[in-house]
């Protein structure tokens, strides 16, 4: 069956030719990798977004990936995510109206301060919307030190949203780990005004469902049982899971350590299983182990995107119907697109 499937994707794709890249994160599954013109981490994918002269972009990965890639690519091309189901919780978990109302108690509590509202790629384009009208932009995890330092020129302060491990991780990174505030917008007694004023990051309570599930004993476990293993885990886990492994970085970082790791040495990576998956294959030399070896590091979002669903909208385009199109509304589109650039420039 998966043979058919492989020969109908690859006649539409002959069919379509140049009219058609298809993108694919990391996480994907490795029936969509395999089509993938680009494997690559957020950060790669929207720089290959952003030169993609093909009419149909085809994601692979989750609404808030596509809905940047349509915001940095031109009117004219179509940005085709084949699931409408592979939503990110963690990009569900700050809202617009919601992060537009915790900010005006946020500057309230600093009004002699600039804060400037840094959002994770992970989020929707309202929000980066907002981010952008505030003088703010966007990161992703292989940037967010850059865009804290770019903000700290630009003002005193830094809002980070969604996800309060990567900015604490980052924090740590910048050695600021003394200056972080918790800003919890569901519990009235995790919204501290004074904590704010004395704190130069702010961290929204958002976090990955996945990555956080891996504990330091989980390192413990793995060193115990593997002894040489060295650990390579994503600024989305845990500080003290960050702390005990010995390396930190954006899915692309976890691709290379992999890469580069000499023959016989044994890593074991903190990460979406799919990836760890690829990179046993990819690497036979290497050997390669999920950090947790349970079943449970699997991203529901990124799983979403069945080949069985790209078969289909890539058939779809060769008898002249689109589908999925992603479509960010024009008047969110716009400064969503300042605060995608501000990081393409950093
Ligand atoms: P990367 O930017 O490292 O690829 O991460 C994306 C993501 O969703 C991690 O959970
Ligand atoms: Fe979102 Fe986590 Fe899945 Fe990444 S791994 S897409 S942050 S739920």
């Amino acid at each position: 069956e998966e043979s058919e499937r492989t020969d109908r994707i690859e006649a539409a794709l002959e069919e379509l030719g140049d009219d058609v890249v298809i993108l694919g994160h990391n996480y994907q599954r490795r029936e969509i990798v395999e089509h993938a013109d680009f494997i690559g981490d957020s950060y790669q994918l929207s720089k290959e977004a952003a030169e993609a002269d093909a009419e149909y972009v085809i994601f692979g990965g989750v609404t808030f990936m596509a809905e940047s890639a349509d915001i940095i690519t031109d009117d004219d091309q179509s940005v085709i995510l084949p699931s409408m189901e592979a939503s990110c919780p963690m990009a569900g978990m700050a809202e617009a109206l919601q992060v537009d109302s915790a900010w005006a108690e946020i500057t309230a509590a600093a009004p002699d301060e600039e804060i400037i509202p840094i959002t994770y790629m992970n989020s929707y384009a309202d929000l980066k919307a907002f981010c952008a009208s505030q003088g703010g932009l966007v990161c992703t995890s292989s940037n967010a030190h850059k865009a804290f330092e770019y903000a700290f020129e630009e003002g005193d302060k830094v809002l980070f949203l969604p996800d309060k491990h990567l900015g604490e991780n980052t924090a740590h990174r910048l050695g600021m780990e003394d200056e972080i505030a918790q800003w919890d917008p569901w519990d009235p007694a995790g919204k501290d005004a004074d904590e704010v004023a004395e704190s130069d990051i702010i961290l929204w309570d958002g976090y990955c469902q996945v990555h956080e599930r891996f504990t330091a004993d989980h390192i413990t476990e793995i060193r115990a049982d593997h002894p040489d293993a060295k650990v390579v885990v994503h600024p989305e886990c845990r500080r003290e899971v960050v702390e005990a492994a010995d390396r930190v970085g954006s899915t692309s970082t976890i691709c290379e350590t992999v890469e580069n790791a000499d023959p016989g040495e044994t890593w074991a990576i903190g990460t979406e299983i799919h990836l760890t998956n690829h990179l046993q294959r990819w690497h036979p030399e290497v050997n390669v182990l999920p950090l947790c070896g349970e079943a449970c590091m699997d991203c529901n979002a990124m799983r979403q995107i069945d080949p069985n669903y790209l078969t289909w909208v890539l058939e779809e385009l060769v008898a002249g119907r689109e589908h999925n199109v992603i479509e960010v509304a024009p008047e969110e589109k716009e400064l969503a697109e300042v605060a995608l650039d501000r990081m393409l420039e950093i």
